[in-house]
């Protein structure tokens, strides 16, 4: 996939429109994650050395199109120390503008057309600037104003991150080194049927682990008490484990896993088969057992995907137990040079931050359910608006 990229443009003066996705954790007012905003800094700085003036566009949440200030990027400016300029539709603040220049516009879905990628509001939001550039990897799998509709009326370029994003998941997608091994975790199946079959056919070994896994022990019969599954797709389940086969990928299930009796952080822990679960136990975690195996099987992988925690490991250090033996086997062996690692999805990679590894890993994605797609094959209608054809 050949991309237009910003490398050899020309931008003294010019007025450019940066979609960025500053999509991060806000608690009180404080960002608690600022990984998609630092990851973004390069290409800002690129873009201010070649004398542009930057007006960057983003969004912040799911404020529905209405201007709920819950949802202001104004900590986002803070954090960049930039002037936050109150409606993304606003253009009195070019006037000022000298090159070099940055300024954050509010949060783009404050405008119901965003989502609906509405023509009149793509050219409303593009009027004034030069070009658009692209480094919203994260949000590339929405078709919305700021990430496609602008396309229509500006010369539209893929930022650094965008194109590095491109590049490090197609190598491994089309070459990965063998053994490939992807660990699949999470919540719902439902959300994640294309991914498990795009990367059952890719991968020599899949392990499916969280509630995502325990879907599929209950689709096999086994226990899984008072626990978050999805009882509607057994079908789904088996249909993939069937594909796998299929096509020579190893399905790797939990075999035991860490229960409580209640919900909560504090809960009391104890380590279960799947045959001594009781009608009220709740699965938090992955066990002892097959988090020793899956480590093992780690040690023996050429090159690992990871997307997803296999147990609620913001509940540290009890039920962060699974999830963190993974992140560290991960970072151990890629540390050694033995494993290239590409690690996707917001809280896989909180879990890498919290166990301190994530500068250890060969690649880590911004995406989300961007990350998803791309892996599943799917064409982003953000980033085919960038191909240079
Ligand atoms: C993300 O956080 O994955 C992106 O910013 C997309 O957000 P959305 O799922 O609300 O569109």
């Amino acid at each position: 996939m050949e991309l237009r990229t910003i490398d050899n443009l020309d931008l003294k003066n010019k007025f450019v429109l940066l979609r960025d996705d500053f999509n991060v954790q806000i608690v009180d007012g404080k960002i608690t994650d600022a990984f998609r905003i630092q990851q973004s800094m390069p290409t800002i700085e690129k873009l201010r050395k070649k004398g542009a003036k930057i007006a960057i566009c983003a969004h912040l949440g799911r404020p529905k199109g209405t201007r709920n200030m819950e949802y202001t990027l104004a900590p986002i400016a803070k954090y960049m120390n930039i002037p936050l300029i109150s409606d993304c539709l606003d253009k009195d603040f070019m006037q000022s503008m000298k090159e070099g220049d940055v300024v954050l516009l509010e949060n783009v879905r404050f405008y119901p057309e965003e989502e609906k990628n509405d023509p009149k509001f793509s050219s409303e939001l593009a009027k004034g600037f030069d070009i658009f550039v692209n480094d919203a990897f994260a949000v590339s799998h929405r078709a919305h104003a700021s990430t496609v509709g602008v396309t229509e009326f500006l010369p539209s370029y893929a930022g650094d991150l965008l194109a590095s994003e491109i590049q490090h998941l197609s190598q491994v997608m089309e070459n990965p080194k063998r053994p490939l091994l992807s660990i699949v975790a999470g919540s719902k199946v439902s959300t994640k049927i294309g991914v498990l079959k795009a990367l059952a056919k890719l991968s020599d070994t899949l392990i499916i682990g969280g509630a995502l896994g325990t879907t599929f022990n209950y689709a096999l019969g086994g226990k899984v008490g008072n626990s978050l599954y999805e009882a509607d797709q057994k079908d789904t389940a088996l249909e993939i484990l069937q594909y796998a086969k299929e096509n020579d990928c190893e399905v790797l299930l939990p075999l035991d896993k860490g229960v409580a009796k209640e919900f909560t952080r504090d809960a009391l822990r104890t380590n279960k088969n799947f045959d001594e679960i009781e009608p009220d136990d709740i699965i938090i975690d992955a066990g002892e057992e097959t988090t020793k195996r899956d480590v093992e099987v780690i040690k023996n992988a050429a090159t690992v995907i990871w997307n997803g925690t296999v147990g609620m490991a913001e509940w540290m250090p009890t039920w962060s137990f699974g999830s963190f033996a993974l992140a560290n086997a991960i970072a151990e062996q890629t540390r050694k040079g033995k494993l290239e690692s590409i690690v996707g999805g917001g809280d896989t990679v909180a879990a890498l931050e919290a166990c301190g590894v994530k500068d250890d890993i060969t690649y880590v994605s911004t995406g989300g359910g961007a990350f998803l797609e791309f892996i599943e094959g799917r064409t982003l209608p953000g980033i085919a608006v960038l191909e240079d054809k």
